[in-house]
């Protein structure tokens, strides 16, 4: 495979269709170039070669298309040392500790939202609970008033869009403040004054106080690390949530199943995390001449770590296109692996859990139906994968 192939890794219309292509490619080319400057690497172990090499395989410029100043750098845009700094911060926010204690909180919003929910006719389940959900919770774990949930996911929804993730600027300016001046400055006053003294201790209150490199971190650091946060839950459990309920929608056996058992719906999260991946890829910057699979890759080419791909790997999966929740311990790579291995994983499998328990018991089988003649549409991102809307009609 080479050259010649067709497909845009950029375009999210042909990402998320592409099994059929990553079939073939596992199993003649694991390690391709689709267009000159990107290797796609199809496998599981080669995935993981690429992961748990950081100096080889770098972070640094993320998936944008240019240079972003140092402060204005999510952790998925840095390298160590400074990321192993910054990472042991965020992380001490995340403790199975701080996941457990928002238990209770996603349990009563998660029936909240159902409530409202079953007391209409009809819905969009995307904007009015898979959005809704996540974006509450990480807003709690960073203390901030459940009240700006809403406003928060409209500013999420609207970067997340943009031209932002992969230039860094708008037409309204650059960086996060330039482009989205409303979003930024919630951001700060919050964290100025979570910043103070005798604030509660959480998340924001130890970044702002960390020590990097001998000073605090500066308001665009804190900035940066906050709006991270914020989105790394949005679009990525979002798109989680929405396959699960697509998927429960269209199976009532396996929905009659988890409402009877209600112990299987862990493992529906991870085999729904294998087959369905929030993120299909993630990308690396080559630093050194090296060889993954046999295949030379040069300095400065792009790897393109084939999350998607790796997750239905005939050589680690029986029936990888079968959803099965008998698989045992999850070896998928859907939070990615090594290094920069997803600091919200913990979170987002307890919110995606609850998400299901919740809808299991406001929604019997047949409750809730797909409005006739509905058709999946994927997110308008490319390396995301997860349904657009979810038009559906409440008995
Ligand atoms: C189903 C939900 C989620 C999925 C599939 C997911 C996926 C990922 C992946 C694949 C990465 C690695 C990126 C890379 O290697 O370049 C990552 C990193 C990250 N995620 Fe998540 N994520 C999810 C939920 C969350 C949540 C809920 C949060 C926070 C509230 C979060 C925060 C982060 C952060 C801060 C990083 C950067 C880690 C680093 O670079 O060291 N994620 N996530």
């Amino acid at each position: 495979m080479s050259s010649e192939s067709q497909v845009d890794l950029f375009d999210h219309h042909q990402t998320q269709q592409l099994w059929e292509t990553m079939r073939k490619w596992r199993r003649e080319a694991p390690v391709n170039r689709p267009y000159p400057g990107y290797v796609y690497v199809a496998r599981w172990l080669d995935c993981w070669e690429v992961l748990r090499d950081p100096r080889t395989f770098s972070n640094a410029n993320g998936l944008k298309s240019v240079e972003v100043p140092e402060e204005e750098r999510s952790l998925g845009e840095m390298d160590p040392p400074r990321h192993t700094l910054l990472r042991r911060i965020v992380r001490s926010g995340f403790t199975r500790r701080d996941v457990t204690a928002r238990e209770h909180f996603t349990r009563e919003t998660a029936d909240e939202l159902l409530s409202g929910i079953a007391a209409q006719g009809s819905a969009e389940l995307v904007s009015e609970f898979t959005d809704q959900l996540p974006n509450y919770v990480s807003l709690d774990l960073m203390g901030f008033p459940k009240a700006d949930a809403r406003r928060v996911v409209v500013w999420s929804r609207e970067l997340l869009h943009s031209t932002w993730p992969e230039t860094n600027r708008t037409e309204r300016g650059e960086g996060l403040a330039g482009a989205f001046p409303e979003f930024s400055g919630y951001i700060d006053a919050l964290s100025e004054e979570r910043s103070r003294p005798g604030a509660a201790d959480g998340i924001v209150t130890r970044l702002a106080k960390a020590d990097v490199g001998g000073a605090r971190p500066s308001q665009i650091v804190l900035r940066t690390l906050i709006a991270q946060i914020i989105l790394g839950g949005i679009s990525t459990s979002t798109n989680l949530i929405g396959s699960m309920l697509y998927r429960l929608l269209r199976d009532p056996v396996l929905h009659e199943k988890l409402r009877d058992d209600s112990s299987l719906v862990s493992a529906f999260v991870e085999e729904s995390l294998r087959i369905d991946p929030p993120v299909l890829f993630v990308i690396r910057n080559c630093t050194a001449k090296t060889k993954i699979g046999g295949v030379s890759i040069e300095p400065g080419e792009r790897v393109v770590v084939g999350i998607a791909s790796a997750n239905r790997d005939e050589d680690v999966y029986d029936d990888p296109d079968v959803f099965r929740l008998d698989r045992g311990i999850p070896r998928h790579l859907a939070f990615a692996g090594g290094t920069h291995l997803c600091v919200g994983a913990g979170l987002a499998r307890m919110v995606a859990r609850e998400a299901v328990l919740a809808y299991l018991r406001h929604f019997d089988v047949g409750a809730m139906e797909l409005v006739p003649g509905f058709r999946w549409s994927g997110v308008p991102v490319f390396l995301e994968y997860g349904p657009e809307r979810l038009d559906v009609s409440i008995r």
